[in-house]
């Protein structure tokens, strides 16, 4: 492998949401260009396994379980980084959940669930690593936002909320850390096989139905959500900031 392949030697990575699905597929894509990458969700066990995969990849790997909706837990994460040394270099605000029911079935509840898991969990993420990422002329702030914070689906009045108020969070930050040469992005996902969509794929017409609004007609494999993370974290690719980037087998193009 030449050096320029392992242009994230030295950097260090956090993803949120890496124990399983696109968060998991992120972890090993840039390990693969040699970063550091502190892998949390709550699930301790699924985080070991994704940090020996992190760790095959070519990169090393930090465990550090949170639950990203609780302030205390996401302090916990910054003061394992700063014991490792303070530095970072990329945040991925990848965690998240997806109800889908009527908006008349929702309590309020399960809509504070899906806000929490989304865009609160992404909010105290960003404040708690911000300080960690500033003053290293390089920095990348990625968020899973999705098709559904562009166009969307009946049933999906929460979710789609919830994306779609990430898309808010890409632009304020992009001109926010703009100073600091951080740049912060989004990427929308289409349909991707994941645990997510577990309920969709197992569904026979409903299978069918999306896999009739994907042009490409296949549900999407995480390992590209990984390579288009791994390109935006590129030193090239320091001039794209403040914007979406669609990943939907077309779905979007209708
Ligand atoms: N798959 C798709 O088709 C698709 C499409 C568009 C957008 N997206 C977005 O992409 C992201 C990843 O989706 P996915 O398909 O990989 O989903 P997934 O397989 O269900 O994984 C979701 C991840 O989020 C973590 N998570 C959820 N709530 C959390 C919390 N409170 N604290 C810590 N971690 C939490 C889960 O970890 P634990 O359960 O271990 O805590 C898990 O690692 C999500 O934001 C999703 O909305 C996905």
């Amino acid at each position: 492998m030449s050096a320029n392949e392992h242009f994230l030697s030295g950097k260090v990575a956090v993803v949120t949401g890496a124990s399983k699905g696109l968060g998991r597929a992120m972890a090993v894509a840039l390990a693969s260009a040699g970063a550091t990458v502190v892998v949390t969700s709550r699930n301790a066990e699924q985080l070991a396994e994704t940090a020996a995969m992190v760790e095959t990849a070519g990169g090393k790997a930090l465990v550090q379980p949170a639950d990203l909706t609780v302030e205390a837990d996401v302090r916990a994460l910054g003061d394992s980084i700063r014991q490792h040394g303070g530095a970072m270099h990329i945040l991925i605000n990848n965690a998240g959940v997806n109800l889908r029911k009527p908006v008349t079935d929702f309590t309020l509840d399960e809509w504070h669930y899906v806000m929490n898991s989304n865009v609160t969990s992404a909010f105290l993420a960003t404040r708690e690593c911000v300080p960690m990422m500033k003053g290293h002329g390089y920095g990348r702030i990625l968020f899973l936002t999705s098709i559904m914070s562009h166009v969307s689906l009946p049933e999906r009045t929460a979710y789609s909320a919830s994306k779609s108020a990430l898309l808010g969070m890409v632009k304020a930050l992009a001109l926010e850390l703009a100073p600091e040469a951080i740049t912060v992005n989004g990427i929308s996902p289409g349909p991707f096989a994941t645990e997510m969509n577990t309920p969709l794929m197992q569904d026979a017409e409903k299978n069918r139905q999306f896999l009739s609004s994907i042009p490409l007609g296949q549900w999407g494999d995480p390992r590209d959500i990984g390579q288009l993370a791994l390109y935006l974290c590129r030193p090239e690719s320091n001039f794209i900031t403040g914007t979406d980037l669609l990943i939907d087998g077309g779905w979007t193009a209708r």
